[in-house]
């Protein structure tokens, strides 16, 4: 099935579980904190989709995922299961929300700092941002998909970093994993894919500051380093405009304004 073009009601759908998931987002900021565990904010996260967004967290049971959001911390590179661990002064994570409301999915995940954190991680959770927005500034109408994964890598390995091939970004609508695949990097096998408006996907690379091999832990869902040096990654849902990009799970003091077309 290739990427699909959505409908002007199915954008309204989109913007309305885009908001959601950044709602999450917001709504947790204040509690990821020193001593808190992942699964507090697991069951926090939780209650608010069901109880006050009347929606559903998407990860819970998909493909056997047991938990609501994905919570991702240091070498950690995605996919985090949360636990009774607690967090520590100097942790980066990552914390990723995908909700459903009215069939549609809305997917987004950001970095945030405990405490006080080393020089490196602070780096390299700016610069998985600035590779999330490089890879943004190349959608527009008529561009190829593949100039989002070789901008990302170009800048990612400009820095010393590297980037995941593993997981990708990906197509979204009323199915959370839809195509097309979003590579984060350069792949002159991958089918060139020409964006039109009305599609939808994710950009959402994982930046790592040693080398780019990941491996699967024993829990079969968290993705680590091989080499156990951090990684970090941010994530936005986006949908392809007529004059360009508009970021669907956009937080209020982002902004979009330095979006050159
Ligand atoms: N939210 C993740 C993504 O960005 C996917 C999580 S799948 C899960 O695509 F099963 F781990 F939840
Ligand atoms: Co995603
Ligand atoms: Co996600």
């Amino acid at each position: 099935m290739a990427a699909t073009i959505k409908t002007y009601e199915e954008i309204e759908k989109m913007r309305i579980a885009c908001r959601l998931a950044v709602d999450v987002l917001d709504m947790i900021t204040p509690y990821v904190q020193m001593g808190v565990t992942t699964e507090e904010l697991d069951r926090l996260c939780d209650d608010y989709t069901v109880n006050v967004q009347k929606a559903i967290s998407a990860p819970l049971n998909y493909k056997g995922f047991p938990k609501s959001i994905c919570t991702s911390i240091n070498h950690q590179v995605c996919h985090g299961v949360p636990s009774k661990r607690k967090l520590k002064n100097g942790d980066i994570l990552n914390i990723d929300v995908t909700v459903i409301k009215e069939g549609y999915h809305g997917d987004a995940s950001r970095m945030f700092i405990v405490g006080k954190p080393s020089i490196r991680a602070k780096r390299l959770v700016e610069i998985a941002y600035e590779c999330l927005w490089i890879g943004i500034r190349q959608v527009r109408p008529g561009a190829y998909l593949s100039e989002v994964g070789a901008a990302i890598q170009r800048y990612a390995e400009s820095k010393k970093c590297s980037v995941v091939r593993e997981y990708c970004g990906h197509g979204i609508g009323c199915q959370f994993h839809e195509e097309p695949q979003v590579l984060h990097y350069r792949n002159p096998k991958a089918e060139e894919l020409v964006l039109q408006p009305g599609m939808t996907f994710t950009i959402e690379p994982m930046i790592n500051a040693g080398k780019r091999q990941v491996k699967v832990l024993p829990d079969k869902w968290t993705v680590v380093t091989k080499d156990h040096n951090l990684s970090a990654q941010w994530e936005h849902t986006i949908l392809v405009t007529h004059e360009g990009v508009e970021v669907l799970t956009l937080r209020p003091d982002e902004n979009q304004t330095d979006l050159v077309f």
